[in-house]
């Protein structure tokens, strides 16, 4: 899948650039060529002979070097990549990156490539959950930017949070992604996933048992077919496919607002398991007991309904929008009228009665119903469905673009 695939490795100044070499060593085992840059903090942590050596390449470190200018100027060095990888990305390089800066030769590359970028962050989890690293993050899923990662787990400065770099071979199947080719290679799908979270006041919400399994597992399968997944989640509790852009959203109300600023698409699929309802008003400040004992009242407004919403667009509508239908009864007729009620092309319709054991398993029994009728799959493992589902897809949309 990498056999000579061109890897530009942008390595920042983290501990976690102690495993770039193993990152080398396993993208070369798999036939990719890597060509290591290398951060001024990041030789603080992993040598430019270290580099140099596993990946059998010369490391490039600094900007105004004349010598590398002569053998490869920085335009064409970020162009002559497949795909731009940062392992680690530092929230100091993310930072960088949101703002457009270019002052050494990894952030000048980074400006200049018109190749694909996929980050590997890695910090502290206080940097991590940091409203400043928030905001970049946002940015950069804006312009396209991949991700993988991070983890959650013990951290060299001691603590324990989000904020561990991905594994070698988590970034390898997340670079495997990011360049797969197929059926769907030129296509963009948006996938939403995971259930959604409405404030009733600011510290308790409405939430399902959504896991995001199925919604994940799909965007995994289609992104391995070659397409260019946005994928929007709510937290779910199953961690995000790498390789993908993902908005990581809370309400149905910024889940609509994340889908629209992701088209036009050639698809949409919408798994996740969006709130109906939302608080009327925003309560500020959390809702007491009051003297009485009596429970408080309260008052829900209708969220959009956001397949419905994609469904109906005129121009800009994805050539085909698929919805999910979670029933625990007459599923094939309540699925059959969802689709006509939502106006999308196909539903996929599953038995979530609590027998089943399907919501927040790890299989699922589907039935396809499409404009020509219903087709009931098997009973397989939800990343089978997703396989399945997204050869489906690709098979819609026509092959190739
Ligand atoms: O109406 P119901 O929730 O059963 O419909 C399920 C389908 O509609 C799923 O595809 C779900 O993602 C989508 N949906 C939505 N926005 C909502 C409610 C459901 O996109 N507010």
């Amino acid at each position: 899948m990498l056999a000579g695939k061109r890897i530009l490795l942008i390595i920042g100044g983290g501990i976690a650039a102690f495993k770039t070499p193993d990152l080398i060593r396993r993208l070369k085992e798999r036939g990719a060529e890597v060509t290591p840059v290398l951060t001024r903090a990041g030789a603080e942590f992993v040598t430019p002979l270290t580099l140099s050596a596993v990946a059998g390449q010369k490391v490039y470190t600094e900007l105004f070097d004349l010598t590398d200018e002569a053998e490869m100027g920085h335009i064409e060095l970020s162009r002559a990549a497949d795909l731009v990888v940062v392992a680690p990305a530092t929230a100091d390089l993310m930072a960088k990156m949101a703002g457009g800066h270019a002052n050494d030769l990894a952030s000048t590359l980074l400006m200049a490539t018109d190749k694909r970028v996929l980050i590997a962050p890695a910090m502290n989890v206080r940097m991590w959950d940091h409203a400043a690293t928030r905001r970049n993050l946002a940015t950069l899923m804006g312009d396209g930017i991949l991700t993988v990662g991070p983890n959650e787990g013990d951290m060299a400065c001691g603590e324990f949070g989000n904020g561990r770099m991905s594994e070698p071979l988590e970034i390898v199947t997340a670079i495997e992604m990011a360049l797969a080719d197929g059926p769907l290679k030129g296509r963009h799908i948006v996938v939403t996933s995971g259930p959604t979270h409405e404030p009733i006041d600011p510290v308790r919400y409405i939430a399902n048992r959504s896991s995001g399994a199925q919604g994940t597992a799909l965007a995994r399968a289609l992104s391995a077919l070659g397409a260019d997944v946005t994928f929007v989640t709510g937290p779910a509790s199953v961690p995000p496919p790498g390789g993908v852009r993902v908005v990581r959203v809370d309400t149905a109300a910024q889940m609509l607002d994340a889908v629209q600023a992701a088209l036009p698409a050639d698809a949409a699929v919408f798994a996740a398991a969006v709130a109906d309802w939302r608080m009327a008003d925003a309560v500020h400040s959390k809702i007491k007991k009051d003297a009485s004992g009596a429970p408080p009242t309260l008052a829900f407004a209708e969220n959009p309904d956001i397949l419905a919403t994609v469904s109906g667009m005129g121009d800009g509508r994805p050539a085909l929008v698929v919805g999910f239908a979670a029933e625990t009864d007459d599923v094939i007729a309540n699925a059959t009228a969802k689709r006509a009620r939502k106006g999308c092309d196909w539903i996929v319709a599953n038995d979530v009665s609590e027998a089943t054991g399907i919501m927040g398993g790890t299989e699922n029994a589907v039935t396809i119903i499409t404009e020509g009728g219903a087709d009931a799959w098997p009973r397989m493992t939800k990343d089978e469905v997703a396989r399945k589902l997204a050869a489906r897809i690709a098979e819609a949309l026509g092959g190739a673009a």
